[in-house]
């Protein structure tokens, strides 16, 4: 393979780069999206108790089908006392670790359906001390309509989401008309979706669907600024040091008055 002389690393392929969608079949799992068809991991109420165990309650972690009354109490609480941000998806969890740490007055939500990954996030949070954050390794699609009141997310961080290029998985892309439809409800009025990817195909999609909906508009630099200092996430870190391009979305879910 032929070496990158800019970067001495050879060149980077992260699938076919033809972002493509079997619409037939697309179609056919939308139809049933509010049954769970795409879910990943399948039907969370299958799930087997005894694999992958999260920390222990009341250690700030959860599954939505899983966790004690108890815990879900204490999530909730959690959730109605500060400006809640949401992220989904967060791998590593560098972000989301950092930018939690540098907003003690907000609280945060990571998924990470990742079990690894997720336990990664739950012990350097445990480690740096943070108290604002809890963790959870459920699909982000099941449980934010279930869990979240309408109107509730500050923010909502969507970084580098898999793009799923088999037709066969393409139903897990997270962004679909419905999923768009519940983070729009579940936004705040002012409230912001940030979301970032480094296949040009699935940015355009992601645009368009972000545009199509009556509730959500391009946001303005001012709130775009606030996150300039954000840290990169260990994808966004990649594709900066092999000069791959990427694009942030920021949209936000207009104010009550202007809501039709
Ligand atoms: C391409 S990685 C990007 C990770 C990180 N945001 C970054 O930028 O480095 C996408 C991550 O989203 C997670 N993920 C995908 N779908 C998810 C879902 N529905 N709910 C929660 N996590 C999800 C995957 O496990 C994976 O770790």
């Amino acid at each position: 393979m032929p070496i990158d002389p800019r970067t001495s690393l050879p060149p980077y392929q992260v699938g076919p780069d033809q972002f493509e969608t079997d619409a037939a079949r697309m179609q056919q799992a939308l139809t049933r999206y509010d049954e769970g068809k795409g879910l990943i991991r399948g039907d969370p109420r299958q799930r087997p108790r005894w694999l992958h165990p999260l920390p222990a309650e009341p250690a700030p972690a959860f599954r939505l089908l899983q966790s004690s009354p108890e815990q879900l109490q204490r999530l909730h609480a959690f959730l109605a006392a500060a400006p809640l941000e949401v992220e989904i998806g967060s791998g590593r969890g560098e972000f989301i670790l950092d930018w939690a740490a540098r907003h003690p007055q907000h609280h945060f939500l990571a998924f990470e359906v990742r079990w690894k990954l997720l336990q990664r996030i739950a012990r350097k949070a445990e480690k740096a001390g943070l108290a604002n954050l809890w963790v959870s390794d459920d699909d982000a699609r099941y449980d934010l309509p279930r869990l979240l009141a309408p109107d509730s997310i500050a923010a909502c961080h969507i970084l580098f989401p898999d793009p799923w290029w088999k037709p066969k998985h393409q139903p897990r892309r997270l962004f679909t008309p419905p999923f768009v439809a519940a983070l729009a409800r579940l936004l705040r009025p002012g409230g912001l979706l940030r979301v970032a990817t480094d296949v040009p195909g699935y940015g355009a999609h992601i645009a368009q669907l972000l545009h199509d909906h009556p509730h959500l508009h391009p946001a303005d630099p001012a709130a775009i600024a606030l996150y300039a200092a954000a840290l990169p996430s260990s994808r966004q870190a990649f594709c900066d040091e092999i000069g791959r391009p990427y694009t942030f979305y920021y949209f936000t879910k207009s104010s009550l008055l202007e809501t039709p």
